[in-house]
């Protein structure tokens, strides 16, 4: 199976847009969405219907429970915070609310696993920021061997060995090798942090064991207008320019 898997849309339909035409030429079969559909930008309503009408799965992001009321605002900044309250205010039950709250927190099928943050404590949105966490994840993983997720807004790939070694990659393509474990950062399509504006996705062909982590320029400017049309903080839009 050839699996399109992203994260991190936060309602920025022009980036989502790019990312769904890039997969075009990619033969994916199944779509995977590693959670925050929503937060941030103007477009959750057609994020959401977007992201929910492909074949495949999400899991929930922190974002995506906090618009549905099922994870406390607090926990985020006062940027994050503005943006999910509008955000709850622009969807209703039907156009989003009812599909962001029946998301889990993580998907198992034989070929791969999903979570937002960390696998071994979904619930609490967690950053996989190094080894320390890695090394928890990679012990949740159990028998699967591999493990996608997003959150950080920063691609990139932890591996470890047979020994327990673990080393890092920053993005690109790698060959999945029996015996290793990976965790697998496919970045961020709506809000990128790497400083490389461009929007993130990842194709994992599972028969072919390769993992690949692609970026594509969209339209910047045009979901930075909306981002300050809607009134939500225009600090949210100017910090789709410089990928920050
Ligand atoms: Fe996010």
């Amino acid at each position: 199976m050839r699996y399109g898997i992203f994260s991190d849309v936060h309602s920025n339909l022009e980036a989502l847009e790019a990312v769904l035409k890039a997969y075009e030429q990619e033969k994916v079969g199944q779509y995977y969405c590693a959670g925050d559909i929503v937060g941030y930008a103007a477009d959750p309503r057609e994020c959401v219907a977007k992201v929910s009408s492909l074949p495949g799965t999400a899991v929930a992001g922190n974002h995506d429970w906090a618009a549905a009321g099922l994870f406390p605002s607090e926990y985020f900044n006062s940027f994050a915070r503005q943006a999910i309250a509008w955000t709850k205010s622009t969807l209703s039950e039907s156009s989003g609310l009812g599909y962001l709250a029946a998301l889990q927190l993580v998907c198992r099928n034989p070929d791969l696993v999903l979570a937002h943050g960390t696998l071994h404590g979904p619930q609490f949105f967690d950053y996989m920021l190094g080894f320390s966490e890695a090394a928890a994840t990679f012990a949740a993983l159990g028998q699967d061997n591999i493990c996608f997720v997003g959150h950080t807004h920063v691609a990139g790939i932890i591996i470890r060995d047979e020994s327990g070694g673990m080393r890092q990659e920053t993005g690109g393509s790698c060959r999945i090798v029996k015996g290793k474990k990976y965790i697998v950062n496919v970045g961020s399509v709506g809000q990128p942090r790497d400083r490389d504006p461009r929007a993130a996705y990842c194709v994992y062909d599972s028969e072919a064991s390769m993992v690949s982590i692609k970026r594509v320029a969209y339209d910047i400017r045009k979901a930075a207008g909306k981002i300050a049309e809607n009134g939500l903080p225009a600090y949210l839009g100017e910090r789709l320019l410089t990928g920050t």
